[in-house]
């Protein structure tokens, strides 16, 4: 699962001019909001690109003539100059009314090229000529942009609106030539290596931006999960800045594949606090419980989640002589036949977040077959109320838990086999709960949901809080290489 929603993180560079802050929008039912800290991340890791694709690059020839006391009349060449290596002092990202602003300064760039003159003058007819390398070192280097974020159709439109790129001090090192031509390379070329590198530069800021753009724009509105359900990740209105954070809102409800309309209730106001106790984390996620709920109501509808059991732990529960005694009329019709549970929830389970956990309501109703001559004959439906809590875990870039039995209920719902037991009923149930159904849950989960998240970057020191009805998910991004981001020197080269 690529894309996602961590690509916010290649996006932060860019937000709405927005002052006034927004009510949490109907639609936005997953939040994530990216702090100061982890828009410093995603700043050093776009320079870090940027750099990348900008080292190496080479700047257009120059040329000119010259008149040179004594030489004459000269017309001196540079060519093949390139940006050797850049070195960045300090660099600032900041969020404000007009957008998001990168700073970089005091930046100093190496940059190597080769020259070579040709003149002639009535006291040299021959003419002369001479070629050689020369180093030279831009100072004060100062970078700035501001781009703004804005929704369009569900997808991220990044505009740069101001950028610009200025060059403080040159100093040049002629390797071999003439005195005559380094005072030439000084004052008169100067200028033109100045504004050939700021000109190099404000070329990739465009591109990258561009580049950044397509990518947005590329993103898929949906994810699929698997055959059954997709996740809706459009984004919902433009995103919000503070001067402290940026916040991005996600449709986030699962929709099936069969497009099964899922009803959801209206959302309350979202607290907008980076802060998730104890230390600041880069990103905080905030998924509601109408997430799990759309999940829940998908996979209902879709008829899938329906089991057959044919193995107990005690696998005589599962022949009628073993209930010889207990359930007379079952064993007297079908005598020694194998059953199996049929076992299916009947109705979508509710999933609730409270400030403590998540909690679920489950409606199953468990229908015993029995098996007799290669027909399967069900004599008798139990339904079954669970109220189950589940503690939100993440491991690795996984959402996983575990889910914990808080109480049952059971009920006769029919039987063809006579009145049962109602504490013969609850022990069975209990049994078939606490040793398959709940370990079955439980084991699916351990692997867990994958957060999508893009390729390359990791969660990592993740915590998880719950403020009812949301889950807060804070956690740091690490970036281990290998995604997006590294088609970016490539793209832009
Ligand atoms: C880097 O910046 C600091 C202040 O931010 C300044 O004191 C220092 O001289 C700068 N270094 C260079 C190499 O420009
Ligand atoms: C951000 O804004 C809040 C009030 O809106 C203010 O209290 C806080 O000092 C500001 N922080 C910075 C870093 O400007
Ligand atoms: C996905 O979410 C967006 C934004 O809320 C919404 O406009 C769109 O209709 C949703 N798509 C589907 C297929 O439900
Ligand atoms: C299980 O029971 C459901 C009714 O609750 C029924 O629709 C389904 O066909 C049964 N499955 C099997 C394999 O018997
Ligand atoms: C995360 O989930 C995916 C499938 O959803 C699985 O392939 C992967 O092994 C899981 N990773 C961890 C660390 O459990």
């Amino acid at each position: 699962m690529a894309p996602s929603l961590l690509f916010l993180l290649i996006s932060l560079l860019f937000i709405q001019s927005s002052g006034d802050l927004q009510q949490h929008n109907e639609e936005g039912h997953i939040s994530v909001m990216i702090s100061d800290k982890g828009l410093d991340f995603a700043k050093d890791l776009l320079i870090d690109k940027a750099i990348a694709s900008i080292v190496m690059s080479q700047l257009p020839e120059i040329e000119k003539s010259v008149q040179v006391p004594l030489v004459g009349k000269a017309k001196v060449v540079l060519s093949e100059i390139t940006i050797k290596d850049i070195q960045i002092n300090s660099s600032t990202v900041e969020t404000g009314d007009s957008g998001i602003v990168v700073v970089v300064s005091g930046a100093t760039a190496n940059l190597n090229m080769n020259w070579r003159y040709s003149c002639s003058s009535w006291l040299v007819p021959i003419g002369i000529s001479d070629s050689g390398t020369a180093t030279v070192k831009v100072k004060d280097l100062e970078v700035g942009l501001t781009v703004n974020l804005r929704n369009q159709g569900g997808t991220l439109k990044l505009i740069l609106l101001d950028y610009g790129c200025n060059v403080g001090d040159i100093s040049i090192k002629l390797n071999g030539g003439a005195a005559w031509l380094y005072q030439v390379l000084v004052d008169a070329f100067e200028g033109n290596i100045a504004s050939s590198v700021e000109d190099a530069i404000s070329k990739k800021i465009r591109e990258g931006i561009s580049t950044l753009d397509n990518l947005l724009q590329s993103l898929p509105q949906t994810i699929s999960i698997d055959q059954t359900a997709v996740l809706n990740v459009s984004f919902v209105d433009n995103p919000v800045l503070s001067n402290s954070s940026i916040e991005v809102e996600i449709n986030g409800l699962f929709i099936g594949t069969n497009k099964v309309l899922v009803p959801r209730s209206s959302l309350n106001r979202l607290e907008t606090s980076t802060s998730c106790g104890g230390s600041p984390k880069m990103i905080k996620i905030s998924i509601h419980e109408d997430v799990f709920n759309s999940a829940s109501s998908v996979y209902f509808t879709a008829d899938s989640m329906q089991w057959i059991l044919d193995e107990l732990p005690d696998q005589n529960l599962l022949n009628t002589a073993e209930w010889r005694f207990i359930v007379p009329q079952l064993f007297k019709q079908y005598p020694n036949d194998d059953m199996n549970l049929n076992i299916s929830v009947s109705s979508a389970p509710v999933i609730q977040v409270t400030n403590q956990d998540i909690k679920a309501t489950i409606n199953l109703d468990i229908i015993i077959d029995v098996l007799e001559s290669g027909q399967v004959i069900p004599v008798a439906c139990i339904s079954v109320d669970i109220s189950a809590s589940f503690a939100a875990e993440i491991i690795g870039n996984n959402v996983t838990g575990k889910l914990k039995l808080i109480k049952f209920s059971t009920n006769l719902k029919w039987s063809k086999i006579g009145k049962l037991h109602m504490q013969l009923i609850q022990s069975l149930t209990s049994s078939v709960l606490k040793t398959v159904i709940i370990p079955y849950l439980n084991s699916q989960l351990k692997r867990g949901i994958e957060l999508p998240i893009l390729d390359g970057f990791a969660v990592s020191n993740a915590r998880i809080a719950y403020a009812q009805p949301w889950i807060e998910l804070c956690s740091d991004v690490s970036f281990s290489g290998d995604s997006y981001l590294m088609l970016l020197p490539a793209s832009v080269s």
